[in-house]
Formats: C-alpha cells, sequence, structure tokens
C-alpha cells in the first residue's frame, strides 16, 4: 500500500487543528487505541479519540452491555472508564506514543466538572478536547447537556473558557431538532460539532419477557445509522459556520467521502473496528486511491453536495427549520 499519510489529497482540517487526513477513530470503540496497536499503524490515522472520561471512576451500566441488531449494534456500556486521575498517568503517555494527534473527549454531570477535566488535559497536552455532551445534567433535573441548547451553549463556553485547544461539541441525535443545539454549541464558541452520538433504542427477548440490554434501552450504531447521520451533518453544516465531524455507521472511504460531500471536515469510524480492527488505516489508504481516481480532494470535496430538486424548484420550508428534503428521501420526507 502506498503511504498515503501525507498525500495532500486528503488534508483537512477542523477549525484550527489540521490533520493530514479526515479518518478519527470514533469515541468508545477503540478503546485509547492501545488495545487495537498490533493491528495496524495508528500513526497513520488522522487522530485518536479517546473513550469519554470523567472526572472520577465510573463503573458502568449493569451487563449484558451489547446487543447484535440488524445492521449495527446496542450498547449500554454506561461511560465506564477509570477517571481522569488515571487516564492522565496511565493512558494518555501511551496514547501519545500511537498517534500524532491525540483528542481527548470528556463528559461530566456538571459544567464544573467539564472545566475541570478540560483544564488537567490542556495542561496534559492533548490537540483537542471532544466534549461529550450526552451527559445528564445534575444541576439541571438531570437533563442531557444536549438535548437544550442552552445548556449546551453554557457548558462549551465554560470550557472554551480553559481551553487552549480547540473544543468540538458532541451532539446527540436524539432531539426534535439538532440543529438548534448545534447553534448553541456555535453560540458556546465551540470550534467544531461532532455529530451523532448513538441513537437510543432497544432489544427484546419475548420467550424471556424481557429486554436484552442489563438496562433496557441502549444506543444504536453501526450502518443502520449512516442515514440519519448523514442527514443530521449535512444540516448541520448548512446552519453553522464552525467545522462538523460526521460520526455514525462510516464503514469504508466511500462512506467518509459521502460524509465530506454533505457537509464533514472529518469523519470518525466507530462500530467497524469491532468487525476489523484495522479500518481506519484501511479506510486511509482506500481514501487516497478514490480521491485520486475522481482527479479531486477532501478539500474541493467538503461540503459540495448539490442542493436538492425539491429545494431548488421552491424555497417553502419543510419541517420547521429543517432544510428541505433530499434527493432519493422523498418517502421519509413525506412522513
Ligand atoms: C461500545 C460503544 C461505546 C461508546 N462510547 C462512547 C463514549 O464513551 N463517548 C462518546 O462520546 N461516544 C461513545 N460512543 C458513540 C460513538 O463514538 C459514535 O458516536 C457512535 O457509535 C456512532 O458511530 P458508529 O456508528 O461509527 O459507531 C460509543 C459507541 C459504542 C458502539
Amino acid at each position: 500500500m502506498p503511504d498515503s499519510c501525507g498525500s495532500s489529497l486528503l488534508q483537512t482540517s477542523i477549525g484550527p487543528l489540521q490533520l493530514a487526513n479526515p479518518v478519527l477513530s470514533a469515541s468508545g470503540t477503540y478503546g485509547s487505541g492501545w488495545e487495537a496497536r498490533d493491528f495496524s499503524p495508528l500513526s497513520r490515522v488522522g487522530a485518536l479519540v479517546s473513550k469519554t472520561v470523567t472526572v472520577k471512576p465510573r463503573h458502568g451500566n449493569p451487563p449484558p452491555r451489547i446487543a447484535e441488531t440488524p445492521s449495527g449494534m446496542l450498547n449500554s456500556i454506561g461511560l465506564e472508564n477509570k477517571g481522569a486521575d488515571y487516564f492522565l498517568a496511565e493512558t494518555l503517555p501511551r496514547m501519545k506514543t500511537l498517534c500524532p494527534r491525540i483528542v481527548i473527549n470528556i463528559g461530566g454531570e456538571a459544567v464544573d466538572e467539564f472545566v475541570e477535566l478540560a483544564e488537567r488535559f490542556c495542561q496534559a497536552g492533548v490537540d483537542a478536547l471532544e466534549v461529550n455532551l450526552s451527559c445528564p445534567n445534575v444541576q439541571e433535573g438531570r437533563l442531557l447537556f444536549s438535548t437544550d441548547a442552552r445548556m449546551c451553549e453554557r457548558a462549551v463556553a465554560a470550557v472554551k473558557r480553559v481551553a487552549n485547544v480547540p473544543v468540538f461539541a458532541k451532539l446527540s441525535p436524539n432531539v426534535t431538532d439538532i440543529v438548534s443545539i448545534a447553534k448553541g454549541a456555535e453560540q458556546g464558541g465551540a470550534d467544531g460539532i461532532t455529530a451523532i452520538n448513538t441513537l437510543i433504542g432497544m432489544a427484546v427477548d419475548w420467550r424471556k419477557r424481557k429486554p436484552i440490554l442489563g438496562r433496557g434501552i441502549g444506543g444504536l450504531s453501526g450502518p443502520a445509522i449512516k442515514p440519519v447521520a448523514l442527514r443530521m451533518v449535512h444540516e448541520i453544516s448548512r446552519a453553522v459556520r464552525i467545522p462538523v465531524i460526521g460520526v455514525g455507521g462510516a464503514r469504508t472511504a466511500e462512506d467518509v467521502l459521502e460524509f465530506v460531500c454533505a457537509g464533514a471536515s472529518a469523519v470518525e469510524v466507530g462500530t467497524a473496528a469491532f468487525v476489523d480492527p484495522a479500518v481506519l488505516v484501511g479506510v486511509v489508504d482506500d481514501l487516497a486511491r478514490l480521491l485520486a481516481g475522481a482527479n479531486t480532494s477532501i478539500a474541493e470535496l467538503r461540503g459540495s453536495l448539490a442542493a436538492p430538486i425539491a429545494a431548488q424548484a421552491s424555497h417553502a420550508p419543510t419541517q420547521g427549520a429543517c432544510p428541505a428534503p433530499q434527493r432519493g428521501a422523498e418517502g421519509a420526507a413525506s412522513r
């Protein structure tokens, strides 16, 4: 395989963060990268994104925590992790040996926790922070930060005040209007939006009359959610001025290019790594080949999706603030 890592066709930036290529690991699906280091040279991916780190250790949810579904999987890990002290002492130094760009995903149950984590990780020297807003805010009745534009804005603004690296706000798709939440994050000063986290779902064992997951519900990921993620990335990228990182069901270089065309500056690959832990580097190689073959680049392709026919024909709004439906999505749009 050619060393496509330095290819200028692949270069991208997420706000101030320059990347050799647009392929990132998705939080929580790759551990710290250390577990997968023997499968492929992770120095060749655009950036490694950590699992969510919280201030204190978390035991996570009761098992079973994973259920396979057609075209995807459900998980209810519950942000299990060993806490920031352990991560800073043990995990971060290892991650830094794997990849030149490290993004730390932080989670908190109060704005102060996000701030503490941001301060500590910035001091430790990381390339960017990804703020996992799918966390309950204990000061606001355990409402998720990601479900309210003002809460999202406040959390992001507090992190931005102390961070000396780019800050990306990771949004949940489990809302009525993700664009309004993205605008809240932008208002708070986010340098980029990561979209999307998992979709809430459920798997049932009817013989036992029980849900399969120990917690009952979990987050759906994998190819099943790609159309939802593409739609949200596109809507967000048209509504905000900051870059968008696409995530949700990407497995191949073709998938990555679809996200880029829809408006993403970079793409995280998650569940696909459970099937093939070497997938990220494979996607980087395939991307270089596809772009060269099509005589284009990530920079040129980004956001180049043609306006849908319906939007060209009429400026009539569809559902609230959402843009008109995409070509080929007529069935969904008519519901
Ligand atoms: C097992 C598992 C654990 C995850 N843990 C986290 C996490 O700790 N923090 C986070 O922000 N997202 C987490 N996610 C969500 C992913 O980062 C990603 O947003 C989602 O899985 C959609 O991408 P995919 O379809 O490529 O997996 C997790 C997903 C899975 C499948």
